[in-house]
């Protein structure tokens, strides 16, 4: 296939995650994570997110959103989200599906919301009519690739509380804005108010590894059995935990967001000289959104695959990863060229 620029998901295991699974393949211990990697494992995710936080490994991102959710969720409840969350476009209705609970979704031009977005569908509290709205949804970074400050989460946390709902956050590129923003990963959390967390590591050099933070201890008293019945209770826990423990040691973690956001900064100065591109968002984490002439999108993506973002729009994301080089991105950024200089010229 060659180097992608169309996501995150599509490169190797990092050598030093890839190592600790071998390294964890040595000998027989006990099962569902009654050993001593995902010991340590929890260990390091509570010395990155703070005493308060439960920590639950899961295997995917979509299981940890949607299980993390339904720890408060009853069927006649509501979550409320930007219209481009992840949740609510490519979980395949998984929310609504598994917890019952609608999903009332709000139209952003940055993929951010705000609490004055989310103040109109609290009218709906308290009225048997309508499904009462529990959770307020954010991710961060958001599918745009753009990020809130803490500030920002600290606003929509203390609107959420002050109304009786939850803040929930996808964190499935968590480390991306946490190098963005200079900051620890704990700062835009716990320490923001978030109740429900996703917290990622498939997107920046894992194997397979999410886990699902809970920040109040009441919720994490009976997570383990929504764990389990939702599927996700690993028997094999120790090769989760121990991609987790290198990816939160010595750094890893943010030495992979940060290289895959430089990429993207690097890549975005080089697209935005490209005849006829123009770049809709700002880069702020690893993804590179940009309107392309629409004769242009079929031939580029024959040379190198990445996906369309908005088809009627001529949008388009292009991805970087911890192992993205600049001579990957020059590359790239020939072909890039050379099919739209042909289309500029009439060809
Ligand atoms: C923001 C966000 N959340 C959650 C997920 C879900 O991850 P998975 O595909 O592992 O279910 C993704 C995957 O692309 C994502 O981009």
């Amino acid at each position: 296939m060659g180097r992608s620029f169309a996501s995150d998901n599509n490169t190797p295991v990092h050598p030093k995650i890839m190592q600790a699974i071998i390294e964890a393949n040595k000998e027989d211990f006990v099962s569902y994570g009654d050993d001593p990697y995902t010991r340590r494992a929890e260990e390091l995710l509570r010395h990155h997110f703070g005493a308060e936080a439960h920590p639950f490994l899961v295997f995917t991102g979509t299981a940890a959103n949607v299980l993390g959710l339904s720890a408060v969720l009853s069927p006649y409840h509501a979550v409320i989200a930007p219209a481009t969350s992840h949740i609510n476009v490519d979980e395949c209705g998984a929310l609504e599906n598994i917890t019952g609970s609608k999903l009332l979704t709000v139209p952003t031009t940055d993929g951010k919301l705000t609490p004055s977005q989310a103040a109109p569908f609290l009218h709906a509290l308290g009225v048997e009519h309508h499904a009462q709205p529990r959770v307020i949804s954010i991710t961060q970074p958001t599918e745009l690739g753009t990020v809130y400050s803490q500030a920002e989460i600290k606003e929509l946390a203390v609107f959420a509380h002050d109304n009786g709902l939850y803040l929930h956050m996808d964190g499935a590129r968590l480390a991306n804005a946490a190098a963005f923003l200079h900051t620890s990963l704990k700062d835009i959390t716990a320490d923001a108010g978030v109740d429900i967390l996703s917290f990622g590591g498939t997107k920046n050099g894992m194997m397979f590894g999410e886990s699902v933070i809970l920040f109040s201890k009441k919720a994490a008293s009976s997570f383990k059995y929504i764990r389990k019945q939702g599927m996700q209770l690993g028997s094999k826990m120790r090769y989760l935990a121990a991609q987790f423990i290198a990816y939160l040691n010595d750094h890893l973690w943010l030495k992979n967001a940060e290289h895959a956001n430089t990429m993207a900064r690097i890549l975005a100065e080089k697209a935005a000289l490209l005849p006829g591109a123009e770049i809709f968002q700002p880069v702020e984490t690893n993804g590179v959104f940009l309107r392309l002439p629409h004769k242009a999108i079929k031939p580029l993506q024959e040379k190198s695959f990445f996906y369309v973002w908005d088809e009627e729009a001529g949008e388009v994301r292009w991805m970087t990863s911890y192992d993205t080089t600049e001579k990957d991105i020059d590359e790239f950024i020939a072909e890039a060229r050379a099919v739209l200089q042909e289309i500029h010229e009439g060809h």
